[in-house]
């Protein structure tokens, strides 16, 4: 399926992050991570049938615990366009990789993968800090050397496609303190080697909870909101963990002849749809 707008064919992506799912009966600050996400999937069936990846963007679950990967999988299964996951902080690969026993890695074994498009490669990236799970240092973002030499053969080999970078942590400060303690720790080799090939259009994260766009040494970056909880404004709290209850949402992004298009939908807000009668 592809998305259309006038007669030239573009690749469609929807990016949902942070979906942070729980066990049966159990809540987020009085949120409930599965009821967002199923509504988030509904509006997706609905709007964005023809997008061709629905990309989940990491932290699947709140404590990386089966039964939330559990339900998370039997949500998946209602998606009408086809889906790619990816790892956060608040996951633990083993415990994913128990239930998302088909999930693409690399050779390494790392969540990762690349997807080619007629117009585009895209590049998903697993930022993981672990293991060991050494809380609080394994919230932050890393790209183990490993993991860097992969990026830096599908960077190599991408040809005339522009590549769009899709990873859980930011590369960059976000503008919130305490998220920034815990965001990628090896930046510099990151944008090195992201500089050096030179054929990153964009680059699209999660992790902070909050709409935020911008670009970082030159390269345009989106971070999206989460379905369920979102980061409070004040930037200077030092503290990574508080949450607001704000609507959910979920990212679009298409890529045009000339550049990348992203929207964010926050799917709750309408109160009246003219689509519908
Ligand atoms: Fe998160």
């Amino acid at each position: 399926m592809r998305c259309r707008i006038a007669t030239t064919l573009m690749t469609k992506f929807i990016i949902f992050t942070d979906l942070h799912m729980v066990p049966d009966g159990t809540t987020i600050i009085g949120i409930d991570p599965y009821r967002r996400l199923a509504n988030g999937i509904a509006h997706v069936n609905r709007y964005h049938a023809d997008a061709d990846r629905v990309i989940f963007a990491g932290d699947l679950t709140h404590h990386a615990d089966r039964a939330s990967y559990e339900r998370l999988k039997d949500l998946l299964s209602e998606l009408v366009p086809p889906a790619a996951v990816m790892l956060g902080n608040h996951d633990r690969r083993e415990v994913f990789l128990e239930v998302f026993r088909e999930a693409a890695r690399d050779e390494n074994g790392f969540v990762q993968q690349v997807i080619d498009f007629p117009d585009c490669r895209a590049v998903l990236l697993d930022t993981l800090f672990a293991p060991p799970y050494d809380y609080p240092m394994s919230h932050a973002g890393h790209l183990c050397d490993r993991r860097l030499a992969w990026l830096d053969r599908q960077l190599g080999s991408a040809g005339d496609r522009p590549v769009l970078i899709f990873m859980h942590h930011p590369p960059h400060a976000s503008g919130f303190a305490g998220i920034d303690m815990i965001r990628l720790i090896n930046e510099e080799q990151f944008y090195g080697l992201v500089k050096r090939h030179g054929n990153v259009r964009h680059i699209f994260a999660g992790h902070v909870h909050r709409t935020i766009s911008g670009s970082s040494r030159g390269i345009p970056f989106s971070i999206f909101k989460s379905p369920v909880h979102q980061q409070p404004m004040p930037f200077d709290i030092a503290d990574a963990s508080l949450s607001v209850d704000e609507p959910a949402a979920y990212g679009i992004a298409v890529v045009t002849p000339d550049g990348v298009l992203v929207h964010t939908e926050d799917y709750e807000i309408a109160k009246r749809d003219a689509a519908v009668a």
